[in-house]
């Protein structure tokens, strides 16, 4: 049996369904059951489960084969990150009592990166992670395909997209959830021993102008890019109702300057099948 955190999310759905269509058995752990009414009609065992509540997932990740770890996203974390490295803690104690054949953490691109940003909330819980005795793999997948939602409407109404990843020529390690999910899912039936590292991006690198171009084709309209100057990002996510914007805003400069990267370059990364053309499609097509 294979006990799944986020389920009822996107990545987390992805994994259950590539298990559930290999004939696994999977247990979905779930904040609220009623959530998962439409998982446990697909044939899942449900559990209820805080991702900061020690005792449930112990009960929840008992037992279990492998256990698939995914950490809501925070993109407002407090300056010293309190809840990641308590996150850390709870999810250490857990797998510890649980003891299950194997664990996939899903991680990030650049968790391993010195410089404190938004995505060092995975390098903390990698690093408590890593110290398990069972065998744990880190998966860190590029930026999501899926980003791209937020610019759905703007690029069917104004033709205009606002880019923070800059400049707009720079090519991106982006990469789809459906390739995510499918991965995982592998990668929990795989036999390791110890600590390992994947990385993961789409069949290639592509461009914030090369969304913009590709929203243009699916749309049948003009779709241009425009940068968001740097000097406003404070201000402007402040507006948004961000009390601590300085991780976010760190995190894409790591993107644009190239800090924020593969521990294993581009060419060492695992590379996926599905292209943003088929993930922008769908976004348009289920607004
Ligand atoms: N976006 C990117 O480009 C990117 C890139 C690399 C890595 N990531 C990582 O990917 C993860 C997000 O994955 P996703 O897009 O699949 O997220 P998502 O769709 O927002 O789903 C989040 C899941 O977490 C569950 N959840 C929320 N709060 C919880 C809690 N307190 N206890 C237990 N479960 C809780 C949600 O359950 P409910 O349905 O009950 O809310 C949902 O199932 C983050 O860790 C993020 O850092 C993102």
């Amino acid at each position: 049996m294979f006990a799944i955190t986020g389920i009822t999310g996107k990545v987390g759905g992805e994994v259950a369904r590539n298990l559930l269509e290999g004939g696994r058995p999977v247990r979905g752990v779930v904040r609220y059951l009623c959530k998962g009414e439409a998982w446990a009609q697909l044939g899942c065992d449900l559990v209820a489960a805080d991702i900061n509540d020690a005792g449930a997932l112990t009960s929840a990740f008992n037992g279990a084969e492998g256990v698939f770890v995914l950490v809501p996203p925070n993109f407002d974390p407090s300056p010293d990150f309190q809840q990641a490295r308590a996150t850390a803690g709870t999810l250490r104690s857990a797998l510890t009592a649980a003891r299950p054949g194997r664990v996939v953490y899903l991680s990030t691109i650049g968790a391993q990166a010195t410089q404190s940003n938004l995505l060092t909330q995975h390098t903390i819980i990698e690093q408590a992670l890593g110290e398990l005795s069972m065998p744990i793999t880190f998966l860190r997948p590029g930026w999501f395909m899926e980003n791209c939602s937020w610019d759905v409407a703007s690029a069917t109404n104004d033709g205009v997209i606002s880019s923070f990843l800059q400049p707009l020529d720079k090519s991106v390690p982006m990469v789809a959830i459906a390739d995510i999910g499918r991965v995982a899912a592998e990668l929990l039936q795989e036999t390791w021993r110890g600590r390992r590292v994947v990385e993961l991006e789409g069949p290639r690198r592509v461009t914030p102008g090369d969304v913009a171009t590709t929203f243009a084709e699916l749309l049948g309209h003009p779709v241009r890019m425009e940068p968001v100057p740097r000097e406003s990002w404070e201000s402007l996510f402040k507006s948004q109702g961000m009390k601590n914007p300085t991780p976010r805003i760190r995190m894409l400069d790591g993107f644009n300057a190239g800090w924020i990267e593969f521990e294993s370059t581009e060419s060492g990364s695992r590379k996926g099948r599905v292209a943003l053309k088929a993930v922008l499609r769908t976004l348009i097509e289920s607004r």
